[in-house]
């Protein structure tokens, strides 16, 4: 392998090149990044307009101890459902209230959290026909063990209208597999309506899960791209994601249903959120909105107005002055500067849908005239011809098999020059090579980085997808971060993402590949900048997706600097014994790179190459 590290032949990456896409599929937000323990906080989980769906509320107590029903009497206007608790034990002449009272409890997604020190805020609104005494408790999954209690007492007149209560829950065990209790032994009515549990510490105190953030802290990401997928699109226009639905106090959010990857949101996790994580993970904020197309049903382009209005609307809201109309709410939520938000997406996936192209020149125009440094990214595919409308970036999805990916690693070679750059948003190795995340994934899309580095003239940014799996609710395999209530792990996949973080604003080096096992290896180098220790890293990336061990001589040409042999020179190594293995939570790290010193580092390297495998040479230079 040859390098050629002069300054002629080199080319700045661009400083947005990977970045990371959430959506909202296989519980990724709620019930995972958003750290809301309680699910379905609203009791909305059927709609507004069909009867309610407590699930998965459940029920303490029998039938003639409790009556559990929901009506339309909450003070939310948008979310109007309430639960009614009937309770009829507990007062003469009625049967005795079993110890520990009747009610109901949420065990959350699929098991709450729970750690021993920690505190936990529970915010709920009641209303009643008397005076109350509800405990509100955390316990383990069989009702037996109490983690943390409280009683809220309030006199008749404190609760006959809607009063919000709260209550902090500091856990005296841990316990991953907790639930949430409201009971009572007081016979009369009682409403519940938005019940929230969340931890006190979330991440930046912004309400998302700590240790996933981090997981994506440790990405380096560029950009946010959010918050879908299919999500954005829905099956039916009536499901899809509108973002005014999802902003202003949570309470008032009616929630939806996804009809796509099936399941409703409380929409917690809403519009601002994302910009807000946006911005606590110093990324870009890269927002796709609803271009009046869905799945099954579109708007047509005469009367796409109002969706346009509300894309406009939804700018003014990121990025618009405190007092204009949508900006306002921004600062009410907290946030009166305004979020760097400088490019959106136009849809998802629905450029050969009938409307797309009438209804994308609506979006353009409208967005370019009002905010015209606003970047638009169009979802028609601009790689192997030119697109017949204007667009600063062209979307490119691919899922397909680990060999197809690998010989991808040169799609762009050929792209044109000219014209908008690709924003490679979702890629993967799908299908039986990628399992629930396997080695052999992993480096077919090592290889399909290592030519978008490349390429990175005509590719300006490229995220893997789907970023989350709750592994309770897998909707799409494989995914980058898997994890329940209390634990998490990167797949493959994920940990090939690592070996990137160094490359978006880095040098890319011309290399030249010489070896006869060229058509299983592929390679890059760039030189990157450690600011914080002022020192200069060249960094070469070789991905081996032969069965065969590779000697490999790498010769580094044209360095302005020496290149030293110190403790800083690094080899980091991506292998596993079998291509199809996988992590998991029994083992969490089967599958990660390996770092050990690179004795030998300097400009003529002999190396070996595991099968299989992906290397990082990280040569410290002078
Ligand atoms: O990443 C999963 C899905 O794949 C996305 O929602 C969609 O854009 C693509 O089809």
């Amino acid at each position: 392998l040859l390098v050629n590290a002069s300054k002629e032949l080199g080319r700045p990456i661009p400083k947005t090149l990977f970045g990371i896409f959430f959506e909202e599929i296989n519980h990724a937000g709620a019930g995972g990044l958003w750290a809301e323990l309680v699910s379905n906080r609203g009791f909305e989980a059927g709609g507004p307009n069909v009867p309610s769906n407590i699930d998965p509320w459940s029920i303490i107590g029998d039938d003639f101890s409790l009556i559990v029903s929901t009506d339309r009497s909450s003070c939310f206007e948008r979310n109007k459902v309430a639960l009614r608790m009937e309770v009829l034990c507990g007062s003469e002449g009625t049967a005795i209230c079993p110890a520990g009272g009747v009610g109901v409890y949420n065990p959350g997604f699929w098991g709450m959290n729970i750690l021993k020190g920690k505190t936990y805020k529970v915010v709920l609104y009641v209303r009643s026909s008397g005076a109350i005494n509800v405990s509100v408790s955390l316990m383990g999954s069989d009702g037996l063990q109490t983690l943390s209690t409280a009683n809220i007492i309030a006199s008749a007149s404190e609760v006959s209208n809607w009063t919000k209560m709260e209550v902090l829950l500091k856990a005296n065990a841990t316990n991953p597999n907790s639930r949430l209790q409201l009971t009572t032994t007081r016979k009369g009515v009682i409403w519940f309506d938005q019940v929230s549990a969340m931890p006190l510490d979330t991440y930046k105190g912004h309400g998302f899960r700590s240790e996933l953030v981090e997981m994506l802290a440790d990405l380096k990401p560029r950009f946010f791209r959010f918050p879908g997928g299919c999500f954005v699109e829905g099956e039916w226009l009536r499901n899809a994601f509108r973002w005014k639905a999802t902003v202003g106090p949570w309470e008032e959010r009616p929630g939806h249903f996804g009809d796509v990857w099936m399941y409703w949101t409380d929409d917690g996790l809403g519009y601002y959120e994302f910009l807000q994580l946006a911005e606590d993970l110093g990324t870009l904020p890269i927002w796709v909105f609803n271009n009046g197309v869905s799945h099954n049903d579109q708007v047509d382009t005469s009367s796409v107005i109002p969706f346009v209005q509300e894309a406009l609307d939804g700018i003014e809201f990121a990025r618009g002055d405190p007092n204009s109309t949508w900006g306002s709410i921004r600062a009410a939520m907290g946030h009166p500067e305004p979020f760097d938000l400088r490019y959106v997406a136009i849809g998802n996936e629905d450029c050969g849908k009938k409307n797309y192209r009438g209804n994308y020149l609506k979006f353009y125009s409208a967005i370019n005239k009002t905010y015209p440094d606003i970047k638009m990214i169009s979802n028609c595919d601009g790689s192997s011809r030119a697109l017949d409308h204007p667009a600063h970036f062209y979307d490119f999805h691919i899922y397909t098999s680990a060999n197809n990916l690998f010989s991808l690693a040169h799609q762009f070679d050929n792209t044109s020059r000219d014209g908008p750059k690709a924003f490679v948003s979702e890629y993967a190795v799908t299908g039986k090579d990628a399992g629930k995340g396997s080695l052999l994934a992993a480096l077919a899309e090592a290889a399909f980085l290592i030519g978008i580095e490349k390429n990175s003239d005509v590719v300006e940014m490229a995220s893997y997808a789907p970023l989350f799996v709750n592994a309770n609710d897998r909707r799409w395999n494989p995914d980058a971060i898997v994890f329940d209530s209390s634990q998490q792990y990167g797949t493959p996949s994920y940990w090939v993402q690592r070996f990137f973080t160094e490359s978006s604003g880095a040098t890319v080096l011309h290399t030249t590949l010489k070896s006869n096992t060229s058509t299983s290896l592929i390679a890059s180098a760039i030189t990157w900048e450690d600011s914080d220790f002022d020192k200069t890293y060249l960094k070469i990336k070789v991905v081996n997706f032969g069965s065969n061990q590779v000697n490999l001589k790498i010769s580094v040409d044209g360095m302005e600097h020496n290149l030293i042999q110190l403790s800083g020179s690094t080899k980091t190594v991506l292998t596993s014994s079998n291509l199809m293995d996988e992590n998991s939570f029994q083992e969490p790290t089967k599958v990660k790179p390996a770092k050990t010193l690179l004795e030998n580092a300097g400009k003529d390297m002999d190396v070996i190459l595991p099968p299989h495998s992906f290397t990082s040479f990280d040569l410290l230079t002078e």
